[in-house]
This record gives structure tokens, C-alpha cells and sequence, in this order.
């Protein structure tokens, strides 16, 4: 495959790092590529960053085919640079498009673009403790027609960021908000994919959660309103005596790959995890009695974040004295040990940028 480059004419400032934020700012080049029914993925490119032109009938402005990834490019203390687990995003984006009718792209393909996508832009992958470059693969459908059917002609791209943490606190706890009303997803629909509609459906309850001073809202299910499920932007864990519950992947569920890598770690070190059904009752219970020692969430954006408060129904439960708890310490020490290069991968979770 060849990868046409059109070289920036005007490099950008890079960003202080302490300014960093999440998502803020983007690096110099973009990389894009075109999909039709007959001649398939074609025009792979890396082109200075720029906005993009739509036909005002392109199927995503109106019906919503779109699906995006989130990963990270670290910077490792000897200089290098490496990418986490980025066959898992792969593997992700094309279980998502299959759900949307959108166009798979073949895994290679998808590696060989991802990587030298990274290598080009990686001057910019910051190097101050806890910054990374945020990766963000996404594809939508672009006929122009405004008939409701599987897309002919999509459109795949990359964008990079350079972030620090997701949320003003940082590895300090954050305050959750369970959300008894509004619902993000039910088994059969999209819950278990990465598009665009799952975020868009969330901000009425993410936007009422702020404005009580919550970071963002835990998801009961959407039939009973009584099984945890996962909050705006990560999966959850608690843990319940010497148990580590979180919550099955039945269908209305995002399957993380920090979950995974969570559930990996946490299972090789001898902890007994349980994939299950967790009720409101038996969390609440749990919280009541003192049971629920911690409580984290795990995303690439969110890394490992404990979660201190816990509000539901305008009760508060603080968790572990609001600090963050051992177990917690040990997952964010141990995944962001791996990924910036500062303790040995024993996983083989890693990949080197050339
Ligand atoms: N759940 C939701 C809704 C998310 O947006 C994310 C972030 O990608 C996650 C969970 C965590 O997934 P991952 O660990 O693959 O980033
Ligand atoms: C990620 O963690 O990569 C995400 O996609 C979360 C995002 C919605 C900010």
C-alpha cells in the first residue's frame, strides 16, 4: 500500500505541557483515506491538518454513521516511542463499522497506517509525567443521498493530540453520578460499540452531573434501571470484600481494552475477579455495610481513576475516605508503568515506534 505524504508548510508551535488538557490541540498532519463500494480502501495520505469539506446531504451529518477509536502514543524515558495494544483498537473499530454498515478495513492495512501515521507525528508525543499522545482513528459514511441505507462510500482518518489527564483531578479521586433516568444503551442496540450517537445520547445526563459538581454519571442498564454498567467515558471496577466485581460485557457495554488489561493484570497477581451482574441493591448495600473498599474506573483517556463519591438519588457515599485505594494504586502503577516503558511489559502489550 502506498501512503502519499504532503509535508506541512507550517509546522506549529508545540504546546507547553502544563497547557495540555485533553484534546486541545492537534498536531501538525492528518492522515486520510477514502472507501467506495467499488474500488474499496483507496488515496491512503498524510496531509497537513486542515479542515475537511462535506456534501451537505453526507450521510453522517444526518443519520449518524460514525464510529471513532481512542489510543495513546507514550513517550518512554530512553526516547522512544510506543502505542499500547493498538490490534485491540483495531480489532474494536471493525466490530464497531460491522454494526454500523460501515466499511471493515483489513487489520494489517489498519496497523501499517496507525504506525507510520505515529512515526511521522511522533516529535509530538510529549514527555512530562502523565502526557501522551492521543490518538483518535474515526470513519463515516459519506454518500450523498439522503436515502437510509448501508453506506456506499465512507471515509476513514486520523488525528493526534498531545494530552494530559482526561479529568481536572488527575489520579485524585473523582465524584460519579448514577444516573436513574436517562439510559446509554440496551443489549441489541450500540452500547457495545465505539460510535458517535453514544456520546451524543449521553449529554443530557453528563450535563445535569456537572452541574451538581459530579465529573460524569454511572449507567444502569437500560431495561431494569438496576444493573451497573459503565460510566461516560470508562468501564468500572469495585472492590467488595476480596472480591473485584465489574460488570459482565453483555451487549450494552463498551469492552474496554484497559478493562482487559485491568482484568489481566489483576487475575495474574492472584486477585479473584468476577465478571457479573452488579445491582444497584447490592452495591448500595455494599457501600452502606462498609464492604466496597474501592472503586476505580479504567479508559485509555481516564487511565486508571479512582472514584471517591459515589451519588445516587441525592445520596453520597464517599468511598475509602475519598482517597484512592490500594488495589487502584497498584493498576495505575502497574498499566502506566508498561506504557511509558518504565517497568517490563511481561504482557507483550507493547509496540515500538521505528
Ligand atoms: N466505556 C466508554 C463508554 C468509553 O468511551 C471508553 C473509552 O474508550 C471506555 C469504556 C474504556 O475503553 P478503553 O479502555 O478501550 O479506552
Ligand atoms: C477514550 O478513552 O479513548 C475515549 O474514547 C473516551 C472519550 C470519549 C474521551
Amino acid at each position: 500500500m502506498e501512503i502519499k505524504f504532503i509535508k506541512t508548510e507550517n509546522p506549529k508551535e508545540k504546546p507547553e505541557s502544563s497547557t495540555l488538557g485533553f484534546g486541545k490541540f492537534f498536531t501538525d498532519h492528518m492522515f486520510i483515506m477514502d472507501y467506495s463500494k467499488d474500488e474499496g480502501w483507496h488515496n491512503q495520505r498524510i496531509v497537513p491538518f486542515e479542515n475537511i469539506s462535506l456534501h451537505p446531504a453526507s450521510t453522517v451529518l444526518h443519520y449518524g454513521s460514525e464510529i471513532f477509536e481512542g489510543l495513546k502514543a507514550y513517550r518512554r524515558a530512553d526516547g522512544k516511542v510506543q502505542l499500547f495494544r493498538p490490534i485491540e483498537n483495531i480489532r474494536r473499530m471493525n466490530s464497531s463499522a460491522e454494526r454500523l454498515c460501515l466499511p471493515e478495513i483489513p487489520e494489517d492495512m489498519a496497523l501499517e497506517i496507525l504506525t507510520k501515521f505515529v512515526s511521522v507525528e511522533q516529535d509530538w508525543t510529549p514527555s512530562a509525567e502523565g502526557t501522551s499522545l492521543y490518538l483518535r482513528p474515526f470513519m463515516f459514511g459519506n454518500d450523498e443521498s439522503l436515502g437510509v441505507h448501508a453506506v456506499q462510500n465512507a471515509t476513514y482518518m486520523i488525528i493526534a493530540s498531545p494530552v494530559g489527564s482526561y479529568y481536572k483531578e488527575g489520579i485524585n479521586p473523582v465524584k460519579i453520578m448514577i444516573e436513574a433516568e436517562d439510559v446509554r444503551a440496551v443489549k441489541g442496540g450500540t452500547g457495545y460499540i465505539k460510535c458517535g450517537g453514544n456520546y451524543a445520547a449521553s449529554n443530557r445526563a453528563g450535563a445535569k452531573a456537572e452541574a451538581k459538581g459530579y465529573s460524569q454519571v454511572l449507567w444502569l442498564d437500560g431495561v431494569e434501571r438496576r444493573y451497573i454498567e459503565e460510566v461516560g467515558a470508562m468501564n468500572v471496577m469495585f472492590k467488595i470484600g476480596d472480591e473485584i466485581v465489574t460488570p459482565a460485557l453483555t451487549g450494552s457495554i463498551l469492552p474496554g481494552i484497559t478493562r482487559k488489561s485491568c482484568i489481566e493484570v489483576l487475575k495474574s497477581k492472584g486477585y479473584t475477579v468476577s465478571e457479573r451482574l452488579l445491582s444497584i441493591d447490592e452495591l448500595s448495600e455494599a457501600l452502606e455495610s462498609g464492604k466496597l473498599e474501592e472503586a476505580w474506573g479504567c479508559g485509555t483517556a481516564a487511565v486508571i481513576s479512582p472514584i471517591g463519591e459515589l451519588c445516587y438519588k441525592d445520596k453520597k457515599y464517599a468511598i475509602n475516605g475519598g482517597e484512592i485505594g490500594e488495589v487502584t494504586q497498584m493498576l495505575y502503577d502497574t498499566l502506566t508503568g508498561i506504557q511509558w516503558g518504565k517497568i517490563d511489559d511481561c504482557y507483550g502489550w507493547t509496540c515500538e515506534i521505528k
